[in-house]
């Protein structure tokens, strides 16, 4: 979603600022824009919509020098993604970009329209443009217009503030949105993420929610949410994880899904070492009552999959929803229970609220989070990283896997925790996990018959999934991969429901997939699937060599993977989900890695 980026530089700023907005596009976003105050303190800005490429052209054209700068990709959310939406908003002295909603904006969009003042734009963020040039205009310093502002704001936000005749200083201000101060030699920036700082320096900051920070070339002084000094740590970052390139892939969804091997291997050897799970001491679930599960998208998948391997290796009851419900329907949680929250980003803006809405209710949170620094990991009791390195692609793909990695050490944990496996028997799990990046490697090969696969795929107008048990929430998640990235519309289902409803849909046209391994239920999802077949429903079976023998015969294809992973095959099955999709949008001509519409870090509810 929205990347903020400003810089009190020693160099022109406008192309380190595209550069760092750059880095930034994998959140989503649907325009952009800049603004610098130049030699003589004149504040000036460029906006384009769509791509950034459109707002490096308009720079080209009509430059704009500067030694201090802030820059936005705007994700819309109040108003259409037009060029007088962009950020930056400028009134008067005033320039503002802005990252999450101001929620009471309505009301205080009203009362500066009783002062006289008069909206250019339907968005939330030129009120805050707006009022701090009325309080300037009251004879305010920069630094009191805008205290005096955000101590107005209500809601999830992060903004950055850039004044005219200033080009000493920048204002940021953080509640709920993420946003870091670096730090350089005689030059200060911030940025939504160490991966937009991480070409400019190593010294990061990370800001508290209700922190606000002055920030001049000199240093930053931050308070906090009482508007009292903070003594913020700066953290040294590790440059070479926040490197995003391509690899030599066309895309960086391709890279990302061949990395899975590597990564899933990486995330296993850290929470499993010398046969023997390692997992923070205050990780026992031998007294847990229940456990409930949230996320959302993907990370809702991982958590449903996840429900079955603790369900029936632990026996501990679980409950599971996602986060944009949880949050909101009061659910009664046990003192004794705890819950998991299972997140890429750590900042989804629903997972947030969900955890703290569970934080005092229930004996312990935990945040199963890919970026080890957001703020799911710090507000979380534990946080477990899942290690999958950053993710570029909107569409997530290792981070998924890895989710599911570290779901099933934690299922096996609690069921040895529960006393429902031995010593020998969790080995014999655990070994079946070591194996699975092997696995997973043999299955990248199904790229190309999935790259076949696709021009059949990429002429329909509709798709079904379906699978069973662990493999419901694969079959859901490809439905997912596929409406991200095609737009084809496509819809999973546990196949046993299939004739409850949705087998209405199938003709010859509606491609089914089928996802199976030859387990306990694979004969009763091959029943489900010859009613498919019955309706002339196109059938693409993804199971192991013995259940392509067995169930293969009359569909319209097959995908054989290798067979193993015991208890845990459905991380396997994920590979083909994520390939299908791919060649399709490739197919295609989709915008692989910023699909339309998807932000990759959703911070607004
Ligand atoms: C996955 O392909 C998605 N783009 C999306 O569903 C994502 O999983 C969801 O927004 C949750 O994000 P998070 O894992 O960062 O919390």
């Amino acid at each position: 979603m929205c990347g903020i980026i400003g810089i009190l530089g020693s160099h022109e700023v406008s192309p380190q600022l595209v550069e760092a907005l750059k880095r930034l596009e994998y959140r989503g976003y649907d325009s952009a824009g800049v603004a610098t105050v130049d030699a003589s303190g004149q504040l000036n800005r460029r906006r384009a919509v769509g791509k950034l490429v459109n707002l490096s052209d308009r720079l080209v054209h009509e430059p704009l020098p500067g030694h201090a700068g802030i820059g936005h990709t705007r994700w819309a959310t109040h108003g259409a993604a037009t060029e007088a939406n962009a950020h930056p908003h400028r009134r008067g002295p005033v320039a503002v970009v802005h990252n999450g909603i101001i929620e009471n904006f309505r009301e205080l969009r009203d009362e500066v329209i009783s002062l006289g003042l008069t909206p250019e734009s339907e968005t939330d963020t030129e009120i805050v443009a707006l009022m701090t040039a009325w309080h300037m205009d009251q004879g305010n310093s920069p630094v009191e217009a805008a205290r005096a502002t955000l101590a107005r704001l209500h809601g999830a936000f992060a903004l950055a503030f850039l004044f005219e005749g200033e080009g000493n200083l920048m204002i940021a201000a953080r509640k709920g949105s993420p946003l870091a101060v670096g730090h350089g030699k005689g030059e200060m920036f911030i940025g939504s993420d160490a991966v937009a700082l991480s070409p400019f320096t190593d010294r990061i900051t990370y800001l508290e929610d209700g922190d606000h920070a002055i920030i001049t070339r000199e240093g930053a002084e931050i308070f906090n949410a009482a508007g009292a000094p903070a003594n913020r740590e700066i953290q040294q970052i590790d440059v070479g994880a926040t490197q995003i390139d391509k690899g030599g892939y066309r895309h960086f969804m391709a890279k990302e899904i061949a990395e899975q091997p590597a990564v899933l291997g990486d995330a296993l050897s850290h929470y499993i070492k010398d046969g023997r799970i390692v997992l923070p001491e205050a990780i026992n679930f031998a007294d847990v009552d229940r456990l409930t599960l949230v996320g959302c998208g993907t990370a809702y998948y991982a958590a449903c999959v996840a429900r079955y391997w603790f369900e029936s290796l632990a026996g501990l009851p679980c409950d599971l929803d996602v986060a944009s419900e949880f949050r909101y329907r009061e659910p009664p949680l046990s003192p004794k229970s705890w819950a998991m929250f299972v997140s890429q980003s750590g900042e989804t803006a629903d997972t947030l609220a969900a955890l703290h809405y569970a934080r005092d209710k229930v004996a312990k949170t935990v945040g199963v989070v890919n970026v080890g620094t957001s703020a799911i990991a710090r507000d979380a009791d534990i946080a477990l990283p899942t290690l999958a390195g950053i993710e570029v692609g909107v569409a997530s793909s290792k981070a998924f896997t890895c989710q599911l990695a570290v779901l099933a050490v934690l299922a096996l944990k609690a069921a040895h925790d529960r006393g429902r496996l031995t010593d020998a028997e969790q080995r014999a799990h655990l070994e079946d996990l070591r194996a699975l990046p092997g696995l997973l490697n043999q299955t990248l090969s199904v790229s190309d018959e999935c790259r076949s696969l696709a021009s059949w795929l990429s002429e329909a107008q509709d798709v079904l999934y379906l699978g069973r048990g662990p493999l419901y929430p694969v079959a859901l998640e490809g439905a997912l991969k596929l409406k991200e990235l095609s737009y084809i519309h496509a819809e999973g289902y546990a196949s046993g429901e299939l004739k409850h409803g949705p087998i209405a849909l199938i003709d010859r046209n509606v491609p089914v997939v089928v996802v199976a391994p030859r387990d306990a239920l694979f004969d009763k999802t091959v029943s489900n699937m010859q009613e498919v077949m019955a309706r002339h429903g196109q059938v693409l079976l993804i199971s192991d060599a013995e259940g392509i023998e067995k169930g293969g015969h009359g569909t319209r294809a097959s995908l054989t993977m290798p067979s193993g992973g015991g208890a845990f095959a459905a991380i396997l099955y994920a590979v083909p989900m994520q390939y299908l999709a791919y060649h399709t949008a490739v197919a295609k001509g989709t915008d692989v890695d910023q699909p339309r519409n998807l932000a990759k870090s959703v911070t607004v509810e």
